[in-house]
């Protein structure tokens, strides 16, 4: 047994507003600065997608890197690069898109899409300083 621990990053631009409507507006003020504006921001977000697994007998890969890109890309980049995560993402149709929110719905997305039990890791950064790690349930 040789378990290996396989990443992708990419990088994409989305905006967002984090608001909670059940909250007054000087709450969603003083709790998200910022990312409360009413026509949200953007952020230059990092995704890294690690899978994990043993290398198979006959490539030799975990995974197929072409196909974990290809994958990524389809799944959460194509959808989120230069988009409203709000308003323009349907598997963030009605979540709160603060990073540990949007690191949940990508794992979920991702984990649909590859093989069972690959899934290991989704690091996301919202900026240089600031990011989130999810392993799962
Ligand atoms: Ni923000």
């Amino acid at each position: 047994m040789a378990r290996v621990y396989v990443t992708r990053t990419v990088h994409f631009n989305a905006a967002h507003r984090l608001h909670n409507p059940a909250k007054s507006d000087a709450w969603n003020r003083r709790t998200y600065g910022r990312c409360n504006n009413p026509n949200g921001h953007g952020h230059n977000y990092a995704l890294e997608v690690t899978v994990a697994g043993e290398p198979d007998k006959d490539t030799g890969y975990v995974l197929d890197l072409s196909d974990l890109k290809r994958i990524v890309q389809d799944k959460i980049v194509d959808k989120c690069d230069h988009a409203h995560l709000n308003m323009d993402v349907d598997f963030m149709q009605g979540v709160l898109p603060s990073t540990e929110q949007f690191a949940i719905a990508i794992w979920r997305e991702l984990e649909n899409a590859l093989p069972a039990g690959a899934l290991h890791k989704i690091r996301l950064a919202e900026t240089n300083n600031n990011s989130v790690e999810y392993f799962g349930e």
